[in-house]
């Protein structure tokens, strides 16, 4: 049994609240309440998990963990009273400094793509942690640490440029694919034919780095193949992206 039991309430019912309130539960932490206002998919979370649910009254509690839009996070945070409670973001990018009330601020930034629909490996997805001081740290870091095997202290100005990186490696790739599936979908070809490839392509960057692994026409700087590309796309986004992606590919590889 551990001595450090933080009784944690998370605030926000979407996403990542999910599956922060799933991965704490496998813990031997002390999750009290899981606070929003959308009382049906609070009522679903509540039976799916057995966790206690509010829309009006939110729980005593050591550490609230406020998962809403970043857009709400400040408004939301005014709800905390609690001068002895540690509240925490889990926003990439936003300073904990956002969260305005008398009390300890802190961010827990877990580093996944989360989805309700889709389940996730909780100990390998990295979390970052800030605190005012080393005792939050510490505290958030052994909460985190039950979660997850990485656990890492980055301040703002470091996340920020997780965030952003992220945005690249995660974001900008869906868009590919979502895009990639507007092409195939509209020739009646299926997009499963694609999944060893796409898996391919991650595998290969834990092995090799994403400039060494890449191909294509636009590495091979075949003009004859970028030309007739631009030819088969109708859409004007899809060329526009065509066009960005060869031209960021060619100047990594000094061949314009
Ligand atoms: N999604 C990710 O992959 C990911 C990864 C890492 C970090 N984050 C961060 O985690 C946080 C939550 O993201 P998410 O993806 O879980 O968002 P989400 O799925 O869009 O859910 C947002 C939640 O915020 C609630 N909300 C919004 N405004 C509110 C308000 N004024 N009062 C009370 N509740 C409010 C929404 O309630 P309703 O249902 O009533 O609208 C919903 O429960 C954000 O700070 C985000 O940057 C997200």
């Amino acid at each position: 049994m551990k001595s450090n039991i933080v009784k944690i309430a998370i605030i926000g019912s979407g996403n990542v609240a999910y599956h922060l309130a799933k991965a704490l539960k496998q813990t031997e932490q002390n999750l009290v309440q899981i606070f929003g206002r959308n009382q049906d998919v609070l009522i679903s979370i509540s039976k799916e998990l057995d966790i206690p649910v509010s829309t009006n009254k939110l729980a005593d509690a050591d550490l609230y963990i406020i998962s809403v839009s970043d857009s709400s996070v400040e408004e939301v945070s005014k709800l905390i009273k609690n001068p002895n409670a540690i509240v925490a973001h889990t926003s990439g990018s936003l300073p904990k400094e956002i969260l305005k009330g008398d009390y300890n601020k802190a961010s827990f930034y877990p580093l996944q793509t989360f989805s309700k629909s889709k389940n996730l490996d909780y100990a390998e997805i990295p979390f970052f942690i800030e605190a005012e001081d080393k005792d939050v740290e510490a505290i958030l870091t052994e909460v985190a640490s039950e979660i997850s095997r990485h656990v890492e202290v980055a301040d703002f100005e470091k996340r920020k440029y997780i965030h952003l990186t992220a945005v690249f490696a995660c974001n900008f790739v869906n868009h590919l694919f979502a895009r990639a599936k507007e092409i195939s979908d509209s020739q009646q070809i299926s997009f499963d034919y694609f999944m060893p490839l796409i898996e391919e392509t991650f595998d290969k960057i834990k092995s090799v780095t994403p400039k060494d692994a890449q191909t294509g026409p636009a590495v091979r700087n075949d003009k004859r193949i970028l030309e007739a590309h631009k030819e088969l796309i109708k859409n004007p986004e899809q060329l526009a992206i065509y066009e960005v992606m060869n031209d960021s590919i060619q100047k990594m590889y000094n061949l314009d």
